[in-house]
């Protein structure tokens, strides 16, 4: 089977998990697993924070990150189609009691007056009828956007807006690394754009568990306190942050090969008749399409695909391939001989 539904397919290589098997732990929750505090100094280092914090997932990370930037009743701004919203089962409203100002946009990324606007939308009402606006959210890269990238200057501008408002600037960076890779910027370049922001492990970098939420040394040390509430602190993580620092040094350069072979995937879908290509010119490893012009379903062509021994998935009523780790250039020009037959 060719996975190419999500990039959190991935399992760990034989290396990782021989690195895995090695690790030296400790109790987590205690602070006291030397593994996991390596992982957390690197990933301060590398994106030039005081602090890091260790956690099982993404997920969480944005739940916390979220809840210690704002306070019930708050709003925060956001990009429509960001994971948060769209992905994350309301967690937020649940964990923080927060609102959203939706920021609709084509590519995932928005500007100064975009933000301009959506506090206007705010104020509809003088105080103290609306909600406060406390926190601006951006997604690098922008899942279901299509993988896009905020260059560098976009979110300079971004966060210099959102300095003079006086809100907070976080980033879910599930895939910063990508868009680092993608546009050889210093991950720590974007960083310094943002208050806070982390990296996931278990996607293009191919490790099981684990992301890595930082910010400043006051921040981190709030963030671990809801951590601790909403049950994320663990024991012998380091089990699991083994598998992170063996990515670190060998499956970030290598996320160019997913980038390529997004691409060849879209060139190669751009000539089949019958199927339209929403990004024929991936910026990373996410191609996004619709067959519907096959006299297809969505559904009706992922069953197809699957008999024939490729699996995509379904997001925003479109098809999603996202290359990885696990699927190589061969795979790609296997698949497009698969859809190729379909068609
Ligand atoms: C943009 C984005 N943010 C957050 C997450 C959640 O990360 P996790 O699966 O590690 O909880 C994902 C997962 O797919 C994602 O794509």
């Amino acid at each position: 089977m060719i996975p190419l539904s999500s990039d959190t397919e991935t399992r760990p290589t034989a290396a990782m998990r021989a690195a895995i098997a090695g690790a030296e732990v400790g109790d987590e929750q205690r602070g006291e697993d030397p593994t996991v505090n390596r992982l957390q100094e690197r990933v301060a280092e590398l994106l030039g924070k005081e602090a890091a914090l260790w956690f099982p997932g993404g997920t969480m990370c944005n739940l916390v990150a979220i809840k210690v930037h704002t306070r019930p009743a708050d709003a925060i701004i956001s990009d429509w189609m960001a994971h948060i919203i769209r992905a994350e089962s309301g967690g937020m409203a649940l964990s923080s009691g927060v609102l959203v100002e939706p920021v609709v946009s084509e590519r995932g990324n928005f500007g100064p007056d975009d933000l301009r606007q959506a506090l206007q939308r705010l104020k509809t009402a003088p105080p103290p009828y609306g909600p406060t606006p406390r926190l601006v959210c951006v997604e690098q890269t922008h899942n279901f956007a299509g993988g896009t990238v905020w260059s560098l200057g976009q979110l300079q501008a971004l966060s210099a807006a959102a300095k003079t408002e006086g809100l907070a600037l976080h980033m879910d960076g599930a895939r910063l690394l990508n868009a680092c890779v993608a546009t050889k910027t210093a991950a720590a370049d974007f960083a310094a754009t943002v208050d806070s922001l982390w990296i996931d492990f278990t996607k293009g970098l191919g490790a099981p568990i684990g992301a890595v939420l930082a910010g400043s040394k006051a921040f981190i040390a709030e963030a671990r306190r809801y951590k601790h509430v909403f049950g994320g602190a663990m024991r012998q993580a380091g089990i699991a942050a083994a598998g992170c620092l063996y990515a670190l040094d060998h499956h970030v350069e290598r996320l160019a090969e997913d980038h390529d072979n997004a691409r060849r995937l879209a060139e190669g879908l751009v000539q089949i008749p019958g199927i339209h290509v929403r990004t024929p010119h991936p910026e990373t490893n996410m191609v996004f399409f619709d067959p519907a012009g096959m006299g297809l379903t969505n559904e009706a062509f992922l069953a197809k695909l699957l008999d024939r021994g490729v699996r995509m998935g379904q997001v925003r009523g479109e098809i999603r391939a996202v290359t990885h780790l696990d699927v190589s250039r061969k795979d790609i020009d296997t698949t497009l001989a698969a859809v190729a037959g379909i068609a």
